[in-house]
């Protein structure tokens, strides 16, 4: 195997009695955009900091290139960082914060300004230059941050929730720049954030993060279409969760009671189930379907609402046994006459249903 680029082992730390991150094990290719999802508290900026040396593991390692970085004060580790909240130096120009990183490493002046006039060009403030940063939008200021802490070049760049205070439109919009300017940098990106859209749009894989621990590694489509816990499940996307009893697996696929008493066959099985084991059966809303397909399997819903939603129509319907679900099918498969409150049968594909220890 080739070795990695950047590698997290057996990271822990504690602040006291309280463990921050318990055992984290990562390896990150050079180039790669990783970003730790989880919940608040979950661990994401405390394994970030030991990245980036504010703060030193209570054991573990993080190696660059096959060499511990423990060793290497924060200053001399050559990382980007930007923050939350933007913390550019107030009382000078964009153009002097873009440079202040350079002129810290004494780099010649004419490198200095053709570096700065560089990274603004590269996050399209090239007439920004010479404002100061209380002069700009939020937006404005954390692309100033961002062209900073690229302007000497680091091979890895930290984020640590930069975009969450800014509203929802300038966020897709920097989302699309950060995006732009890995591709364009190849610099490898180490992103936090606590909004599965923004890990979805921006990430090659996704570590998500749940109680100082990571639950699952992977792409976006890893984690949505092949959900290893019940907690992925919940966390990615919207999930409906149904208790079912196992009947029986094979081959992975899974036989299972519903609490109506209806047998459906073909789910796939999350794990090892012991016949009459409670469970919960995982199915997103838009794998329900209205009409009923060769390999179908059905659900008897009350159907409670129906919203229309452009694309998709929003169903809000209850099992007999009170279980609410969540059902979003195409706008186009059906005729909104067909929907009103009334007892019918929802269709789902068995295969994108999953099933998991209660
Ligand atoms: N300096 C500290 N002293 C004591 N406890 C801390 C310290 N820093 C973090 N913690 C605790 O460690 C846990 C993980 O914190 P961390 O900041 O890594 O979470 P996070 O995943 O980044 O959360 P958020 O999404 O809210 O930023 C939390 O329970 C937090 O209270
Ligand atoms: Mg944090």
């Amino acid at each position: 195997m080739t070795q990695p680029f950047l590698s997290i082992r057996n990271l822990r730390k504690a602040f006291g009695a309280i463990t921050a991150v318990h055992d984290v094990t990562l390896d990150i290719p050079k180039g790669e955009f990783l970003t730790f999802l989880g919940p608040s508290g979950s661990g994401k900026s405390t394994t970030l900091y030991a990245i980036a040396g504010f703060q030193d593991p209570s054991s573990g390692d993080v190696e660059l290139e096959g060499r511990s970085l423990l060793a290497v004060p924060s200053h001399r580790r050559n990382i980007g960082m930007v923050f939350q909240r933007y913390t550019l130096f107030p009382h000078l120009t964009v153009a002097e914060n873009v440079a202040f990183p350079l002129r810290v490493r004494r780099r010649p002046e004419a490198e200095v300004k053709k570096k700065v006039a560089d990274m603004l060009a590269l996050v399209r403030l090239e007439s920004f230059a010479q404002r100061l940063p209380g002069a700009l939008s939020g937006g404005q200021q954390q692309r100033v941050a961002l062209a900073r802490a690229l302007a000497y070049d680091p091979p890895i760049l930290l984020m640590d929730e930069p975009l969450s205070a800014l509203d929802k439109k300038l966020r897709e919009e920097i989302q699309g720049e950060i995006r732009r300017i890995h591709r364009e940098t190849g610099v490898t990106i180490l992103y936090v954030t606590h909004d599965q859209e923004e890990a979805l749009h921006l990430s090659d894989r996704i570590a998500l993060f749940r109680d100082g621990r990571i639950e699952q590694t992977g792409s976006g489509e890893d984690l949505y279409l092949r959900p290893a816990t019940d907690f992925v499940a919940g966390f990615i996307g919207n999930s409906n969760f149904l208790a079912a009893e196992h009947l029986d697996t094979k081959d992975g696929t899974a036989t299972i009671r519903l609490a109506d008493g209806s047998v459906v066959s073909g789910v796939r099985a999350n794990g090892t189930f012991g016949k009459g084991q409670k469970t919960r059966l995982m199915i997103r809303p838009e794998a329900f379907g209205m009409v009923r397909r060769p390999a179908s399997a059905e659900l008897n819903v009350e159907i409670v609402d129906v919203a229309f939603y452009g694309e998709r129509r929003r169903i809000v319907a209850r099992t007999a046994g009170g279980e609410g679900v969540d059902i979003r099918p195409t706008s186009a498969a059906m005729q909104l006459q067909d929907l009103t409150p009334c007892s019918r049968q929802v269709f789902f594909d068995p295969t994108a249903a999953f099933l998991f220890p209660a």
